[in-house]
């Protein structure tokens, strides 16, 4: 996507030697600023500080930071610390796991003379192919912002149609493109009127600092909202549907995103409406049917009792905004119940949030459900 109207990647690579680039989403929206990662704990710093973040940008970063280990030392040892590392970073996407799954079978299965192209080489496909998956889902989102637009009379000179989304699953959280903005881009370029509706997204402000800014680079129509009026607004009729991310998705149809997902989810079902998933294939963890076994990260409290901004002279600050000495908690994700999905947008198409959909869908040759991690893995639609 372009920032400034230059092109850009949310990670990519730079110069005679490659160096791996990422832009440091913790400055967004205020500054812009690539940073280069030149180590593995480079890139486990970048995941854990959220310097990069979006689940399948977190498995892009883990492939180069394994990559970046084999360049200085190819044993068989680097190999494991560099995997043990990345994989302590953040523990809710799975895309972690994947990406590290499928760097770990393809180098093991290497001479050590080879590891150091093979894996750059890898880290590069995995950006490639995530780029292909998200322009895929974009196409099945675009499929259903089309039927509920004719549906609802909507999307044309009468009125537009409204989109709602939670935190940030745009092309920031991705290599491009994004999961559930794809469609909101496709649709935009393509003149379906849209206007997305987008929550702020307590406490790191994803939706506020990083959704509002991508939108807006690309002129699609937004108004930010506080995460408490997304009620407000679907019990109005404000709201078409729903379109969020997910940092895992269970082989049962359960879906762990954005700490909020899970309220926006009953009240969009206490009012009919449809609330999707946009879910690429290495989100979905096929050896956990039920979502309680998602493993929910916590973070540092001070996330939720200090918020950082630019005060009205352009100073960037961090202020406290609670009593000094109050407990706080900061649950990053939640789980929303398959019950509440109305449909998971994968490359392959849209399916109910259901196991049996979800995997007659994924059960071609070559496919996630069916290859090993680092084999059939790496699934170009
Ligand atoms: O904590 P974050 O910012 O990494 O959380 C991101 C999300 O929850 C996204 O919705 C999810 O990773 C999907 S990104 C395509």
């Amino acid at each position: 996507m372009n920032v400034g109207g230059v092109p850009y990647r949310a990670i990519f690579t730079e110069g005679d030697d490659g160096q791996v680039r990422v832009i440091d989403q913790t400055l967004l929206p205020h500054r812009f600023e690539t940073i280069g990662l030149d180590s593995t704990a480079d890139a486990a710093r970048a995941i854990r500080d959220m310097v990069v973040r979006g689940a399948p940008l977190i498995g892009a970063t883990a492939a180069y930071g394994v990559a970046l280990a084999m360049r200085t030392d190819p044993s068989d040892a680097s190999l494991d610390e560099a995997i043990a590392l990345l994989a302590s970073t953040r523990p809710t996407a799975v895309n972690l796991r994947w990406a590290l799954d499928a760097a770990g079978v393809l180098l093991r299965g290497l001479p050590p003379s080879e590891r150091a192209q093979a894996g750059h080489d890898l880290a590069a496909r995995l950006c490639e192919d995530d780029v292909h998956r998200n322009r895929r889902i974009g196409e099945h989102g675009l499929g259903i912002f089309r039927e509920i637009a004719n549906r609802a009379g909507a999307g044309g000179r009468r009125r537009e149609l409204n989109v709602m989304t939670h935190c940030n699953a745009g092309w920031l959280a991705t290599v491009d493109w994004g999961t559930a903005t794809a469609p909101m881009y496709l649709a935009h370029d393509e003149g379906l009127r849209i206007h997305v509706w987008v929550r702020e997204t307590r406490p790191r402000f994803q939706g506020a600092g990083l959704t509002s800014w991508e939108l807006g680079q690309h002129g699609v129509p937004h108004t930010l909202v506080s995460d408490s009026a997304a009620g407000h607004l679907l019990s109005r009729g404000r709201v078409d549907l729903v379109i969020v991310g997910t940092d895992r998705t269970t082989a049962g149809g359960d879906v762990a995103n954005k700490v909020g997902t899970y309220p926006l989810a009953l009240a969009a079902r206490d009012n009919g409406v449809p609330f999707y998933v946009a879910a690429p294939s290495p989100s979905i963890d096929w050896t956990i049917e039920d979502g309680a076994g998602i493993p929910i990260e916590e973070r540092d409290p001070a996330e939720v009792t200090r918020v950082w901004g630019v005060d009205d002279d352009g100073v960037e600050r961090r202020v406290r905004v609670v009593p000094e000495g109050t407990r706080a908690a900061n649950y990053a994700f939640d789980v929303t119940p398959k019950r509440l999905v109305t449909g998971l947008v994968t490359e392959r198409g849209v399916c109910a949030a259901d196991g049996g959909a979800l995997r007659e869908l994924f059960a071609r040759p070559g496919s996630p459900a069916t290859g090993p991690h680092g084999s059939g893995v790496v699934d170009r639609p």
